[in-house]
């Protein structure tokens, strides 16, 4: 059932270019320009016109929630807000009649996501779900919504949901973009052409395996890390600190790297492993700024740049070169060398990675 691999968590790595690849199946086709998301119908002109989305989510899902958060406001020039379901839920929330709700879940049965949405459906919100289980209980009260169809998932450490969902949103927000007119129909094409490419991009950073497991090694007793990363990278940073902490049980904080400057710098000495992600983007003269601030420091840099990268090369002690792509869509795979990597030091440190103590694959209790 593990497919020949050792664990779930690494079947489910590999299986990410399959995985986006049904995602994107029967919906979107560059070639004919055509993207059409079935579950989004009767409700997609409120989506279209939405004066603000909130969306809510829990771990993972919240950092999909975070990347999808950029996509709207870039392509749809629709404000949005991210919410952790359990803060959004507690802290009577301002809700209109109309007002647009996305809630992400890999399990469709997170307890505060689910109640998060009940109160928003209860105040005249329409929900729009994406969810990997289908018929699941999030899936079921949403008025509409789209699956991430990544097939099941049974690590403990979501993986091939979150590039799933993050695939998912990114083809809403350009339908919506294309409705809308926020997109020029230059760019839409340019992404439609650059997602279908991602699954082939993706297996490509696979291959890197045996390079991040000779990382891993280095830094396999490492007591901290921490993650840094820029706009579409940021929620990437926070993503591959929470897999290492959960499955590695090493403490790790994520962070947009220009606050670092505003208190994570002090713990920077030589024992400090910093994993920066630092792809060719439009903040990348920004973050090579923040890897001098952290070599200056001493801090170990364990750089994820895009192929080609020469300058970073000459700053960190490990680089890890990743595909090209356009930069709203790198987040699918620059999180790839980070899954890798924690799950490489999970295994090396002895950790029960499919099953990390204290979690649940679906939290289920508030
Ligand atoms: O099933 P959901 O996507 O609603 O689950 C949300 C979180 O519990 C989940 O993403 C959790 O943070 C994972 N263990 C992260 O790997």
């Amino acid at each position: 059932e593990k497919g020949g691999y050792e664990h779930f968590m690494l079947k489910e790595i590999f299986e990410q270019p399959r995985a986006i690849g049904d995602c994107m199946r029967g919906r979107l086709s560059a070639n004919e320009g055509r993207l059409v998301l079935g579950g989004i119908r009767e409700y997609a002109n409120k989506l279209v016109n939405a004066e603000r989305i909130i969306i809510v989510a829990c771990g993972t899902s919240w950092h999909s929630g975070l990347v999808a958060e950029y996509f709207f406001e870039e392509f749809c020039r629709i404000p949005v807000e991210v919410e952790y379901a359990s803060e959004f839920r507690y802290r009577n929330p301002v809700i209109n009649e109309g007002d647009v709700v996305f809630a992400i879940s890999q399990s469709g049965e997170t307890a505060d996501t689910l109640a998060a949405i009940e109160l928003a459906k209860s105040k005249g919100a329409i929900i729009f779900g994406v969810c990997n289980v289908v018929g699941s209980s999030i899936s079921r009260i949403s008025h509409e919504g789209a699956y991430t169809h990544a097939g099941p998932e049974i690590g403990v450490a979501s993986t091939k949901a979150f590039t799933a969902q993050l695939t998912v949103l990114n083809m809403i927000a350009l339908r919506v973009a294309h409705q809308k007119g926020t997109i020029t129909e230059r760019r839409y094409h340019e992404l439609l052409v650059e997602l279908e490419n991602i699954p082939a991009k993706v297996e490509k950073a696979l291959k890197l395996d045996d390079q991040i497991k000779a990382i891993s090694e280095r830094f396999q007793n490492a007591r901290n890390f921490i993650y840094l990363g820029r706009g579409y990278n940021f929620p990437v940073a926070l993503e591959g600190a929470l897999k290492l902490k959960e499955i590695s049980y090493i403490h790790a904080e994520g962070y947009p790297a220009a606050e670092m400057k505003h208190g994570p710098i002090a713990l920077i000495d030589e024992e400090m492993p910093v994993v920066f992600i630092a792809t060719r983007d439009s903040s990348y003269d920004k973050v090579v700024s923040n890897i001098q601030e952290v070599k200056a420091r001493k801090g170990k840099v364990i750089a994820v740049v895009t192929e080609g990268d020469a300058l970073i090369p000459q700053m960190a002690e490990f680089v890890i070169e990743v595909p090209k792509t356009d930069e709203a869509l790198m987040p699918m795979v620059s999180v790839i060398p980070l899954q890798l990597l924690s799950y490489h030091i999970a295994v090396m440190r002895g950790c029960n990675v499919d099953q990390p103590r204290n979690l649940a694959k679906s939290v289920t209790v508030e």
